[in-house]
C-alpha cells in the first residue's frame, strides 16, 4: 500500500540555518549588476517635500532609509533633467541640469551620497533618442538650414515634397514628420512633436552625448538606462515601408542602421572607463538582436531589457502557459551567454497586481506576493517598480480629463479624429494606461497618503487608507514584509541569481513550477497563477527539505502531490541538487 503523509512546512523554517552556497561560477562571470535588485522610482510620484504636489529629490532623500529597508541594492531613477514635461521628463531641455520641479544639483549630490552611504547604486535614465524641442540644440537647429546644429536632428526639406510616412507613437495624428515653417522643412519625432529625434549619424552629436554621460559618471552614478535607444539609428534615406508596417513599430523602427556601431563607440568612450552598468530599453525583434546588444565580446551593453514578457498581460486576461513559455524561452536563449532584466512592471505599464495578478480585495495580497516571488526568483536582474512592494493597484480613471499622460491624451485625439471607437479606447486605457502606474506612492492613511501636503499632480488612490507603508510595516504578513523576505532570500542564495533554471511540467494549466540549481544547491519554485486551489505531482517532492518562503502559513504535501491555495507561492529547498 502506498504510504501517504501530510507535511506542513512553516514559512521561514529554514531562515538562518541555511548553508552558505559555494559558488562555482567564475569570478569574471559574477558582477554586481547581475546580483543587483533594482528598485525603480518615478520621482514625480514618490514623495513631495515642498507642497507643490510633485515629488522631488528631497523627498527621495527623506525616504532613503525606507528604500534601504527594502533590501534593494540599486535605484533606477526616471529622468530628473530640466524638461518642459511634455512627457514627464522624457523630453530633456538640459542634460546637465536638474528639473526645477525636482530640486537642485546640490539635492542630487546629497541624494547620491545618501544612496552610496547605504550601499545603494544609482542608475540614471539617459534619454538620447530624442531631446526636447526646447533644448538649445533644437532651438539652434530649427533657426536656419545652415546653423551648426542643423544636423543634430533629422530634417527633410519641403521642396523635396513630403517625406515617406513614418509612424509616431505619441502624435495625435500618428505622423512622425512635423512641418516647420521657419526653414520650410519637416523634422522627425517618433514620440511627441516636442520630442524631436536626434541624429546619431552626426559624430558631433554623439560626442556631446558621451560627454553628458561622462559628466554623470564623474559625479559617481553607477549605471545608465538608455531610453528608447533601439530606435536611435535610422535609415536616413527614409525609404517607403510596406503597407501595414505602422502596426509593428519594433520590426520596422528598431535596430536599424549603425546602432551597434554607436553602442560600441559608447562603450569605448564611456562604459569602459567607469564601473557603470548599462541597459537599453528594448531588445529588438529576435534573440539574435538581443544577444548582439549584450554579448560581452561585442562590448556594447550589459543586459537586455526585452518586452515580450511584460506585454503578455491583456485586458481579457492572459494564458499562464504563454507566460511560462515566454519566460522559459528567454531564459534558455541566455543560458550560456548574455544577461537579462526580469520585470513585470515599470512606469510605462499599469500596476503589476492589476495587470498580472488579481486586485480584488480577496486576492490582491496573495497574488502580488506570488508575482513578486516570481520576479525575485528568476535568473536575471530583477527590476521592481515603486508601489509594487505594497501591491498598489490601478486607479482606473473614467474620463479622459483625468489623465495626464501625453500618450493617453494624444491617443484619445487620434481615435476621435479617425472616427474610431472612443468607448473601446477608454476601456482599454482604464486597464493599461501608464497613469495607472504613476499615481503617488502611498505612505500612510492621511489625506493624500502622506505624499504631499498640497494637491497631487495625479490623484492618490482611495485605497491608500488600507494600502500604505505605515500599515504594511506593522503587519508581519503584509505584501511589503513578504517582499523584504523574498529580497533577503535572493541575497542569501546566489543560486537564485546565477543558478540554472529548469521548467517543470510545462503544460500544467495552473501552476508555474521550476527549479534553480547551482553548486549542489537546488530550489523548487511553485507558483499558483489562479484564484483556485491547484495541485501538482512532482518527483522532486521526495527531496524537499523545507519551505524557505511561502505567502501562506503552510503548504499541503501528500505523497508526491502538493496542493496550492489561490495564488500560493512557495519556494522549497531540496536535498542534494
Ligand atoms: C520610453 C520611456 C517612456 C517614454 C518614451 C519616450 O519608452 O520608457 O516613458 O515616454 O521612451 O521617451
Ligand atoms: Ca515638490
Amino acid at each position: 500500500m502506498k504510504r501517504f503523509f501530510i507535511a506542513v512546512f512553516m514559512t521561514g523554517l529554514l531562515f538562518g540555518c541555511m548553508d552558505k552556497t559555494k559558488q562555482e561560477t567564475t569570478p569574471s562571470f559574477q558582477k554586481w549588476w547581475k546580483e543587483a535588485i533594482v528598485y525603480q522610482i518615478y520621482p514625480r510620484s514618490f514623495k513631495d517635500t515642498n507642497g507643490d504636489g510633485v515629488g522631488d529629490l528631497k523627498g527621495i532623500i527623506e525616504k532613503l532609509d525606507y528604500i534601504k529597508s527594502l533590501g534593494v541594492t540599486a535605484v533606477w531613477l526616471n529622468p530628473i533633467y530640466s524638461s518642459p514635461n511634455d512627457d514627464n521628463g522624457y523630453d530633456v531641455s538640459d542634460y546637465r541640469g536638474i528639473m526645477s520641479d525636482f530640486g537642485t544639483m546640490a539635492d542630487f549630490d546629497l541624494m547620491l551620497k545618501g544612496m552610496h552611504e547605504r550601499g545603494i547604486k544609482l542608475i540614471m535614465d539617459i534619454v538620447v533618442n530624442h531631446s526636447s524641442d526646447e533644448h538649445e540644440w533644437f532651438k539652434q537647429s530649427r533657426s536656419s538650414r545652415t546653423n551648426p546644429y542643423r544636423d543634430y536632428y533629422h530634417w527633410w526639406p519641403a521642396e523635396k515634397g513630403k517625406p515617406n510616412y513614418r509612424y509616431s507613437l505619441f502624435d495625435e495624428k500618428g505622423d512622425a514628420w512635423k512641418y516647420d515653417s521657419v526653414t520650410n522643412a519637416y523634422y522627425l519625432h517618433y514620440f511627441s512633436q516636442k520630442q524631436p529625434d536626434l541624429n546619431w549619424e552626426n559624430p558631433k552629436l554623439r560626442k556631446e552625448v558621451y560627454d553628458i554621460m561622462k559628466f554623470w559618471a564623474e559625479k559617481g552614478v553607477d549605471g545608465f538606462r538608455l531610453d528608447a535607444f533601439q530606435f536611435a539609428a535610422k535609415d536616413t534615406t527614409y525609404p517607403p515601408f510596406p503597407e501595414g508596417f505602422e502596426k509593428n513599430f519594433i520590426q520596422y523602427y528598431a535596430m536599424q542602421g549603425n546602432l551597434h556601431g554607436y553602442l560600441q563607440e559608447m562603450h569605448q568612450e564611456v562604459f569602459s572607463k567607469y564601473d557603470v552598468m548599462s541597459v537599453a530599453e528594448g531588445a529588438g525583434n529576435t534573440f539574435e538582436d538581443a544577444h548582439n546588444l549584450v554579448d560581452e565580446d561585442r562590448k556594447e551593453l550589459n543586459m537586455a531589457y526585452a518586452f515580450e514578457g511584460v506585454d503578455i498581460a491583456k485586458p481579457e486576461g492572459y494564458s499562464i502557459l504563454h507566460f511560462k513559455e515566454v519566460f522559459s524561452r528567454w531564459d534558455s536563449a541566455f543560458a550560456e551567454k548574455g544577461w537579462l532584466s526580469i520585470f513585470l512592471s515599470n512606469h510605462d505599464q499599469a500596476r503589476l497586481v492589476s495587470r498580472f495578478g488579481n486586485d480584488s480585495p480577496e486576492f490582491r495580497a496573495p497574488s502580488v506576493k506570488m508575482l513578486n516571488t516570481f520576479v525575485l526568483s528568476m535568473r536575471g536582474t530583477p527590476y521592481c517598480y515603486y508601489g509594487d512592494e505594497l501591491g498598489m493597484t490601478n486607479i482606473g480613471f473614467e474620463t479622459i480629463e483625468e489623465y495626464r499622460d501625453i500618450a493617453a491624451i494624444n491617443g484619445y485625439k487620434k481615435v476621435v479624429h479617425s472616427g474610431g471607437d472612443v468607448q473601446a479606447y477608454m476601456k482599454a486605457l482604464k486597464f493599461s494606461s501608464r497613469d495607472n502606474g504613476r499615481t503617488p506612492m502611498q505612505w500612510d492613511d492621511s489625506v493624500n497618503a502622506g505624499f504631499t501636503t498640497g494637491t497631487p499632480w495625479l490623484p492618490v488612490h482611495q485605497n491608500h487608507k488600507e494600502i500604505n507603508v505605515v500599515a504594511a510595516e506593522k503587519d508581519p504578513n503584509s505584501v511589503l514584509n513578504h517582499f523584504k523576505k523574498m529580497i533577503q532570500l535572493r541575497k542569501d542564495n546566489p543560486v537564485l541569481v546565477y543558478g540554472k533554471y529548469t521548467l517543470l511540467q510545462r503544460e500544467h494549466p495552473e501552476i508555474y513550477a521550476y527549479t534553480r540549481e547551482m553548486d549542489g544547491k537546488k530550489m523548487l519554485v511553485l507558483l499558483n497563477f489562479t484564484a483556485k486551489n491547484a495541485t501538482i505531482e512532482l518527483g522532486e517532492v521526495a527531496a524537499i527539505k523545507g519551505a524557505v518562503i511561502n505567502n501562506y502559513e503552510s503548504v499541503a504535501v501528500k505523497g508526491n502531490a502538493i496542493s496550492l491555495l489561490p495564488y500560493q507561492a512557495v519556494i522549497f529547498l531540496l536535498n542534494g541538487g
